[in-house]
């Protein structure tokens, strides 16, 4: 039985800023953040969009514009490390807005940026092993990154939802189920502390992190396959990774390159050109969703899964390397095929329609945003009113009254 994506949709913030605009604000060069990191855009999510509102209205796309019956769900997992509550997932107020039925399994899950893919592993072994009888997995990775205002890390925020459904009608991918590779380590690269809004990260550090991390889960899919010449990287059309910031998939890359050919490439070598090369060819032009809407943290990898998917046909693609990292942390490296056909889908998942549709902020409002984020929730917050923030969601997080988060739409 062949099991992956059969469905896939993004949801976005409403506003956005420019990268160039926080550079000045910052007094950094501007080219630091556009070529140093590679982000020229970042989605800002107002006080009334949360990671409720992004999980739901990505749910609502994926099954509208594929025309999936909420009925046929039998598993909904909402991967975060952005929740409301320290009990409550955010999973349930999805189930309810989607009508999904009471038998439904549902759940949230945490591991830094790897809990959706961590989500869609089980959820691809729940059908493989016969249990799902026919239903589907709707799978939802939801974020809203933030760092404090003038940190390194500022420049690489970003806030969205991927939505997913994971079936044994996988339309347009589907899962090796023998080559995945996985790794653990317990790392202090990057963390949020139940009493912080915005996480504390060792950035420098947390680079080794993920790429030691994208060594050790290679090698495990490499050991892990009868024949590991067939998953050589002159067999990847595609080799996608978690993109905190687009230049880190450089990284990555660079990385995968020197294991895969089993030697260290130094910058300076001339062998770095083909490191380049390759990087342009299977990594670099799938960034471009990345690089306008930020590191959203569980959906990064499947937000670069969207724009490899929009831009290729059946023919361009056979078999593609997919890495997550979540910092902490854990990490896996699978290979997956898209479907012959996938490219009848496209207009279904591109999501350039509502991109540029977004709104642009001031600095000024940026950092507003940011004042009131950082006090909301601490006792009970004032109700919000869409028309302040110029939004057009039917979902709209209002506040919350005796300690109950209150939806529009809910
Ligand atoms: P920084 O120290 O401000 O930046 O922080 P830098 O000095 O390292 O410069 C960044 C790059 O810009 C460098 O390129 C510079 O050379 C270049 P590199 O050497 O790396 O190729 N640069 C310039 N380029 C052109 N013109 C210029 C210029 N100036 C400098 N004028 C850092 C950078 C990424 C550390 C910071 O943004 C940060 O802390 N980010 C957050 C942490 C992060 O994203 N880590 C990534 C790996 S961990 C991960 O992915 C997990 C995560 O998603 C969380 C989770 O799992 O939940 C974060």
């Amino acid at each position: 039985m062949k099991v992956g994506i059969e469905a896939i949709a993004f949801y976005c913030p409403e506003h956005y800023i420019e990268l160039v605009d926080l550079a000045n604000a910052r007094g950094v060069d501007p080219d630091k953040f556009t070529k140093g990191l590679g982000q020229l855009k970042m989605a800002v999510a107002t006080p009334m969009e949360d990671t409720v509102t992004l999980a739901i209205n990505a749910g609502l796309k994926v099954l509208k514009n594929f025309n999936i019956d909420p009925n046929d769900i039998g598993t909904l997992v909402v991967g975060t490390e952005s929740g409301v509550d320290h009990s409550k997932p955010v999973a349930v107020y999805v189930h309810e807005a989607l009508g999904l039925r009471s038998n439904c399994h549902t759940y949230e899950t945490k591991h830094a940026c790897f809990g959706a893919m961590a989500a869609v592993s089980s959820a691809s072994d729940w059908i493989s092993c016969g249990r799902a009888e026919g239903s589907k997995a709707l799978i939802v990775a939801s974020d809203i990154a933030r760092y404090p205002v003038g940190d390194p890390g500022e420049p690489t925020q970003g806030a969205g939802a991927v939505a997913m459904i994971i079936s044994d009608k996988p339309n347009l991918l589907y899962f090796d189920p023998e080559i995945i590779g996985n790794y653990t380590k317990h790392v202090m690269d990057f963390w949020r502390p139940l009493y912080s809004k915005t996480a504390f990260v060792d950035g420098h550090y947390s680079i080794d992190c993920y790429l030691n991390a994208l060594e050790g889960a290679l090698t495990d899919a490499l050991a892990k396959a009868t024949v590991p010449e067939l998953y050589k990287m002159d067999k990847l059309q595609a080799c996608i990774y978690h993109v905190p910031f687009a230049k880190m998939a450089a990284k990555a890359h660079h990385r995968h390159f020197e294991v895969d050919k089993g030697e260290k490439i130094d910058k300076e070598s001339e062998k770095f050109a083909d490191v380049k090369k390759s990087f342009n060819e299977k990594t670099g032009p799938w960034l471009s969703l990345n690089a306008i809407v930020g590191n959203i943290y569980t959906g990064s990898l499947f937000l670069s899964l969207i724009d490899l998917l929009r831009n290729n046909t059946s023919a361009d693609l056979k078999q593609i390397s997919m890495f997550s990292y979540g910092s902490g942390c854990a990490a896996s490296m699978s290979i997956a095929y898209p479907t012959p056909g996938f490219e009848k889908f496209k207009d279904k998942i591109n999501p350039e329609p509502e991109l540029t549709a977004r709104r642009k902020l001031s600095i000024d409002e940026y950092e507003n945003i940011m004042k009131i984020s950082d006090s909301l929730d601490i006792g009970e917050a004032e109700e919000f009113s869409a028309d302040e923030w110029d939004l057009t969601s039917d979902f709209l997080y209002l506040g919350s009254k005796n300690h109950i988060r209150q939806y529009e739409g809910l």
